[in-house]
C-alpha cells in the first residue's frame, strides 16, 4: 500500500512511538486520526501535524466504536491501524509482600492484549468494507509487541505475557483476514527512548543501553515509525514478528 493513499489509525498516537508513527506518516502523505485517552496530548500533537484526534479507551467497545466513526468521518476511510497503546508494568510473581496482585496482571493484559485486540477486530471489520488496491488489499494492521514476548525479565510477567499474547496474535489472525484483505504484523521493540522509559532517569537509561549489541544506545522512536511505514508500504509481509533491538537479548 503507498503510504501517500493510506489512511491510517494509531493508538497511543499522543506520546513515543505512537506519536512517531503519527509524525512520519503525515510527513510521508498519508491521513492519520490519533486514538488516546490522553485528550490534551493528543489534541496538541494532532493540530501540529495536521492530523485528527479522538479520545479513546482501547480497553472500551463504545468508546472504540466511536472512534472509528469519527476516523472514517474525518479521513473518507481507513485502511491502516496501528497499535501502539499499552502500559509497563512490574510486579514479581512472588514479592516481598506476597503473590502478584490479581487485579494489576489483569489491567495490564486489559490494555495491552484485550486493548489491542479489540481496535484490531473493530478497524478490521470497517476496512472490510473498503474497495481492494491493485495487489486485492483492504487494509493493514500493525501491533505492538515487546522483545519481553521473548525474553522478559523478573518482575515482567504481566508485561510479557500481554506482550507474547500479541505476537502470538499475528498468525492467525493473518488467516481469518486473508479472505477479507487485510494484513497484520507485529512489531517487537527493545528499549526505545520514549516517556515510558525517560522517567526512569539518565543513570539507569545508559545501563540499559550498554546490553545493547550494537548500536550501543535506545531505539530512536522515529527508526520504530520507519519499520511501520516499510510494513505498510511492503504488501508480501503478513503474520510475522519482527523484532527491532539492535540485537539486545535482554536476560
Ligand atoms: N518504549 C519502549 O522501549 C518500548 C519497548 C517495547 C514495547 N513498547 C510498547 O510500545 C507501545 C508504546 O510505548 P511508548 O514507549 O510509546 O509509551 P508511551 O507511554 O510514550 O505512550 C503510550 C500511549 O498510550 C496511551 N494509552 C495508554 N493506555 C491507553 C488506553 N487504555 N487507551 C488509549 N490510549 C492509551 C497513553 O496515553 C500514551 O499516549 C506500548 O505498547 C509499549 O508496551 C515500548
Amino acid at each position: 500500500m503507498r503510504i501517500n493513499q493510506t489512511s491510517a489509525i494509531i493508538t497511543g498516537g499522543a506520546s513515543g512511538l505512537g506519536e512517531a508513527c503519527a509524525r512520519a506518516f503525515r510527513e510521508a502523505g498519508a491521513q492519520v486520526v490519533i486514538f488516546d485517552r490522553d485528550t490534551k496530548r493528543g489534541v496538541d500533537v494532532a493540530a501540529e501535524i495536521g492530523a485528527g484526534f479522538a479520545q479513546v479507551d482501547v480497553t472500551d467497545e463504545a468508546s472504540v466504536a466511536a472512534g472509528i466513526k469519527l476516523a472514517v468521518t474525518y479521513m473518507g476511510k481507513i485502511n491502516a491501524c496501528v497499535n501502539c497503546a499499552g502500559i509497563a508494568s512490574g510486579e514479581k510473581t512472588v514479592g516481598r509482600d506476597g503473590p502478584h496482585a490479581l487485579d494489576s496482571f489483569q489491567r495490564t493484559v486489559n490494555i495491552n492484549l484485550i486493548g489491542t485486540f479489540n481496535v484490531l477486530r473493530l478497524a478490521a471489520a470497517e476496512m472490510a468494507g473498503n474497495a481492494p488496491n491493485e495487489d486485492s488489499e483492504r487494509g493493514v494492521i500493525i501491533n505492538t509487541a515487546s522483545i519481553a514476548a521473548f525474553d522478559g525479565q523478573m518482575g515482567q510477567v504481566s508485561y510479557a505475557a500481554s506482550k507474547a499474547a500479541i505476537a502470538g496474535m499475528s498468525l492467525p489472525v493473518s488467516r481469518d483476514l486473508a479472505r477479507n484483505g487485510i494484513r497484520i504484523m507485529a512489531i517487537a521493540p527493545g528499549l526505545f527512548l520514549t516517556p515510558m522509559l525517560e522517567g526512569l532517569g539518565q543513570e539507569i537509561i545508559d545501563g540499559l543501553a550498554v546490553d545493547v549489541t550494537f548500536p550501543k544506545r535506545l531505539g530512536k522512536p522515529a527508526e520504530f515509525a520507519s519499520l511501520a511505514q516499510f510494513i505498510i508500504e511492503n504488501g508480501y509481509l503478513n503474520g510475522e514478528v519482527i523484532r527491532i533491538d539492535g540485537a539486545l537479548r535482554m536476560r
